[in-house]
């Protein structure tokens, strides 16, 4: 077993483990005193994971019930957010009783922005089931639901009270959620960690199981170091999002449909890299991104992408922040005016 202990303005751990899905009921009584839980899980997840995870919980001696929803991010809603509500009301749930996330980013949103807000704030596990969740999403404490306005418009900072990474759940992911998280990984080399970079870029989609467990540990030590330093997003944060803004405009203009986050992030990431660092970086970038049958471009043509990169949320009075990294393992935050950062695309 890894731990990495997150020294935020509530401090929790996170165990990265294979098998400790069925360890979670004494994970929890190690860490807190109550002995009633709700488990929020879409009803993919619920079905593969819930009852062993119940059955982790019954033998700790915690009661706990289930509430599930629809998988996909259309889920991550107001309707949805008040659902959960409601139910907890009915288990007459408390303060001092837990939620559990078992699910992937949607799941651990929802259940993160319903326990910063529902009685101004109760306890939470997650146990993220993605990629993507277990290195991102699970850990720093952003939550959040989606408004017809866009898309993580209402959120809270509040941070898990633990976080439990269990990559033998990663095996039952379908092969374009593996790859979409790997997006995430390859930017975490990207940023701020070159063997971790070397390590991706020696495997391929096909047996990066082998070293799931290291990649995992290494992202989320990264993200934690990220964190301590800028909690509340104010500057230093912003480099996880390397090949974010470029990223979400892909997403954008393929209307959400055919382009998953980590593609667009992939995308993004190459094409930024492309025009500002030099070719050495670009390659090797490129060639990592095609190992995980992640795209290095798209088809949208730059002028039609712009508009998207305006709206980013990451644009401020007039200027807008892009992230760059020159040299593999080291990100650099660029704030320039939207008129530059266009000039900069299109040229
Ligand atoms: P997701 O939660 O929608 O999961 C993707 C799909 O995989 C779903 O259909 C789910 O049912 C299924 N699934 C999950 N685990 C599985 C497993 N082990 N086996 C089989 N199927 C499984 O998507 P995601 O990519 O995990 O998360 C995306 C969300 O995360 C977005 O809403 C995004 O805004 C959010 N996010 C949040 C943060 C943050 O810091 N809070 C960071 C990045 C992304
Ligand atoms: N996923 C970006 C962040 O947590 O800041």
């Amino acid at each position: 077993m890894r731990k990495i202990s997150v020294n935020t303005s509530t401090p929790y751990e996170v165990i990265i483990e294979r098998g400790s899905l069925a360890r979670t009921g004494s994970l929890i009584v190690g860490i807190t005193d109550s002995r009633r839980a709700v488990v929020i899980t879409d009803d993919t997840v619920g079905g593969l994971y819930a009852e062993d995870l119940m059955d982790s919980l019954s033998d700790a001696g915690i009661k706990a019930d289930v509430f599930v929803f629809p998988h996909g991010e259309q889920s991550k809603s107001i309707k949805t957010l008040s659902d959960i509500y409601d139910f907890l009301c009915e288990a007459e749930i408390t303060r001092s009783d837990l939620l559990i996330a078992l699910g992937g980013g949607v799941v651990g949103d929802i259940t993160g922005f319903a326990a910063a807000t529902y009685l101004r704030g109760i306890d939470f596990v997650q146990i993220p089931t993605t990629l993507l969740s277990q290195v991102d999403s699970s850990v720093g404490g952003k939550t959040a639901v989606d408004i017809p306005g866009g898309k993580n418009l209402v959120g809270a900072f509040k941070q898990p009270k633990l976080v439990i990474c269990d990559s033998d759940i990663l095996r039952t992911l379908p092969e374009e959620e593996l790859a979409c998280g790997m997006a995430e990984v390859i930017k975490y080399g990207m940023i701020r960690d070159k063997d971790l970079f070397e390590l991706i870029a020696s495997h391929d989609i096909t047996n990066v199981d082998e070293i799931m467990d290291e990649l995992v540990y290494r992202c989320i030590d990264i993200k934690r170091e990220v964190v301590e330093h800028d909690e509340f997003d104010r500057g230093e944060r912003m480099m996880l999002n390397f090949g974010h803004t470029l990223g979400h405009a892909i997403e954008g203009w393929h209307n959400y449909t055919d382009y998953t986050h980590g593609m667009g992030v992939a995308a993004g990431m190459c094409m930024i890299t492309d025009r500002l660092a030099n070719k050495p970086v670009a390659d090797a970038l490129r060639k990592c991104v095609e190992a995980y049958n992640l795209p290095t471009g798209t088809e949208a043509p730059m002028k039609e992408l712009l508009p998207f990169c305006s709206k980013d949320k990451k644009r401020e009075s007039g200027s807008i922040s892009y992230i760059v990294c020159r040299e593999i393992g080291k990100a650099e935050i660029v704030k320039v005016p939207v008129t530059e950062f266009e000039k900069l695309m299109e040229g």
